[in-house]
């Protein structure tokens, strides 16, 4: 199959992609946190082309993408008004809300589970794309199932080339790592992955909020989670990665000490100079951490080569956005941190 390349300013392409959808096709299309990559939702068959794309397994639940709260009510039932507030504050946007599914919502595209996770993408063409289409859109991180996820249409064509109908080319996509998801399906608000929409941003409108286990540990494979994606290992380059904690100066000795040749640094920008002869890779400015969010899974897929022997990477501290990066740092790095500032 020969997969059409189509921009998202040519006026003709949401009604192109939508009408592969209505097919039963695979088109990844843009959004504001990674490229997804997407088929009609309600369509057991579509959505099985999906998990076949990426070599998914079957249990990971797929997101359904509507272009507003109004559809809440189709997809899902027992939804409390804290739905409609989240939806409210931060749709269109990098979040997702996680609630009961009503039975028009496919088991093939919940992974088996009873609730269905929902998100409105700010994308507006992504948006025009279901509206034209009619039917939520089920789309996935664009990436092949274990890879850095897809912040740009050149990731998806080097994943999905000649497997897929079509790629819409929207740009890199601005915060570059996946939407917050948050469950709320149990008494308590449960935060199951971090993202663009920050904690601090929900318990603003929530009052209230459970960090799941999956954000901040690794989980067993075998585990039950509320979020079955979050205990696959992710994000992950072939060769290890061991996030270095700790001051400046304190990292940089560590890594000096280690570095052998063939290990690579990730850094950021402003350490470019202090790793000059450690073949440093900056993902973005430690002083802007959207552009560490921005960069984050660009670097991390150059850096998904087999001749690199161990990479050093250096994750951003606090709340806000941070949060996100390091949860999905510590993830491509299997939770394995050193404290710089302890050992040398
Ligand atoms: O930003 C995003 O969310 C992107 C774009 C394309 O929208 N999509 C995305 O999808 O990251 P994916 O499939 O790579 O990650 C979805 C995560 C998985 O960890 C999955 O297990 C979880 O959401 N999930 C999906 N449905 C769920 C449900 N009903 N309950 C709990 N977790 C669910
Ligand atoms: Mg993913």
């Amino acid at each position: 199959m020969k997969t059409m390349l189509l921009s998202a300013t040519a006026p003709e392409t949401a009604a192109i992609a939508a009408e592969i959808i209505k097919k039963g096709g695979l088109v990844a299309i843009p959004t504001e946190t990674v490229y997804g990559l997407g088929a009609d939702g309600l369509n057991v068959d579509a959505v099985a082309r999906i998990f076949e794309a990426k070599g998914r397994p079957g249990d990971n639940p797929l997101i359904l993408h509507v272009t507003g709260a109004d559809q809440l009510p189709v997809f899902c039932h027992d939804i409390p008004e804290s739905a409609y507030r989240l939806a409210e504050k931060f749709w269109p946007g990098p979040l997702t809300i996680v609630l009961p599914a009503n039975t028009n919502v496919p088991k093939r595209t919940t992974g088996g589970l009873s609730t269905v996770a929902i998100r409105c993408p700010k994308s507006e063409i992504t948006r025009e794309i279901i509206r034209l289409a009619g039917v939520p859109i089920a789309a996935p991180s664009a990436n092949i199932s274990g890879k850095p996820s897809t912040t740009t249409a050149e990731h998806v064509l080097h994943d999905h080339n000649g497997k897929i109908e079509a790629i819409v080319d929207g740009g890199p996509c601005s915060v570059g790592v996946e939407s917050t998801i948050v469950d709320l399906t149990e008494e308590r608000p449960r935060l199951l992955r971090p993202g663009g929409v920050t904690p601090e941003q929900l318990v603003e409108v929530l009052g209230d909020l459970v960090i799941d286990k999956a954000v901040t540990a690794q989980i067993d494979k075998d585990a039950v989670v509320k979020a079955p994606g979050m205990k696959y290992r992710h994000y992950a380059p072939q060769e290890p990665v061991v996030i270095v904690a700790g001051s400046r100066e304190k990292a940089a000795a560590y890594i000096h000490n280690h570095f052998v040749p063939g290990d690579r640094v990730l850094c950021f920008e402003e350490e470019l100079e202090l790793y000059r002869d450690c073949n440093p890779l900056a993902y973005g400015r430690e002083d802007d951490v959207a552009t560490l969010s921005a960069g984050l899974f660009g670097a991390l897929r150059i850096l998904d080569d087999p001749t690199i022997h161990q990479v050093y990477a250096r994750c951003p501290v606090g709340g806000g956005v941070a949060y996100a990066v390091q949860n999905r740092l510590k993830k491509a790095a299997a939770f394995h941190i050193v404290d710089a500032e302890a050992e040398l």
